[in-house]
């Protein structure tokens, strides 16, 4: 059942909007969820924009982020092994001791039974794969793993050796760097093209904690809708995503996640 969540009232208008979702979900022929950093709030990490946002807080970084670390890239490494900026040295913090939340987990659980073909997500911060998510697409990378800048091979931390900087990709020989995509580099290759596959096979997208506006991710939901299929938003507060939306859920992810799973579940053991 639902964990208490004060910001969470499951009025019966909700519970009956939460009800339409649920049979959406269970009706399509292919569901992909698209999640943002409202989705890991409730782990205590910060969205970007609106109240308490990274950015409205220390402004958007540079947009050259990626070129500055190609001209320098062992400077860019001692940055990040060591971060100068207090925000930055704070965020590393926060996602080093965040932990997935009932949210992460339904999703993941929406998986399990078969509803979600895949879960595209903007978030850097691991909780998805910590919840069990498996069909995952980091489309902006994960802070925990390493990335060859030039054959785009991952790696955990311990696989690359980091005496010299910046280490390089024991495959190809390439420049190592986070997985994480900076601003102004492209999203790499493979993920790109996984996620457009999810997106193409796709009827209703369950869009969780995004503004919707940054791209290419914002571009997901309008796909979907432009070929007739349906969008199911959850988010407490309008986003630009609102006007597109088949079905908007207001409230924190958590608690309605939960709930939309607690939903489905029945409806899809009855449809066995
Ligand atoms: N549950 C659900 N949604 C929430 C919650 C919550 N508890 N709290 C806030 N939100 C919503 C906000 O209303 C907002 O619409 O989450 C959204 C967060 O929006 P952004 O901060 O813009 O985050 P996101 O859409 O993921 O940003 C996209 O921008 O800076 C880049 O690379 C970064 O991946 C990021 C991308």
């Amino acid at each position: 059942m639902a964990a208490a969540d004060p910001a969470f009232v499951l009025t019966p208008e909700l519970g009956g909007r939460i009800a339409e979702a649920a049979a959406l979900l269970v009706g399509a022929r292919s569901v992909v969820a698209l999640t943002g950093a409202g989705l890991s709030v409730e782990s205590g990490i910060p969205p970007f924009r609106g109240p308490g946002g990274l950015w409205t807080k220390y402004g958007e970084p540079p947009l050259d982020g990626y070129q500055r670390f190609l001209a320098d890239p062992a400077a860019a490494w001692r940055e990040r092994l060591h971060p100068t900026e207090p925000w930055a040295r704070g965020l590393m913090e926060t996602l080093r001791r965040a932990r997935p939340h009932a949210g992460h987990r339904a999703l993941a659980g929406l998986e399990a039974l078969g509803v979600l073909e895949a879960t595209i997500t903007q978030n850097v911060d691991d909780l998805h794969r910590q919840a069990g998510t498996r069909k995952l697409l980091e489309i902006h990378g994960n802070h925990a793993l390493l990335r060859c800048a030039e054959c785009h091979q991952r790696f955990e931390p311990k696989e690359i050796e980091i005496e010299r900087l910046p280490p390089h990709c024991p495959q190809c020989g390439g420049i190592v760097k986070g997985d994480t995509v900076q601003f102004g580099e492209p999203i790499p290759p493979d993920v790109l093209r996984d996620c457009y596959a999810a997106v193409e096979s796709c009827n209703c997208m369950l869009v969780v904690g995004t503004s919707a506006t940054v791209y290419p991710a914002a571009e997901f939901p309008l796909e979907v809708r432009r070929r007739g299929g349906s969008i199911v938003e959850v988010n407490p507060h309008e986003s630009e995503l609102t006007p597109m939306a088949t079905l908007s859920l207001r409230g924190p992810a958590g608690a309605l996640l939960e709930n939309l799973l607690d939903r489905v579940r029945p409806l899809m053991t009855s449809r066995r």
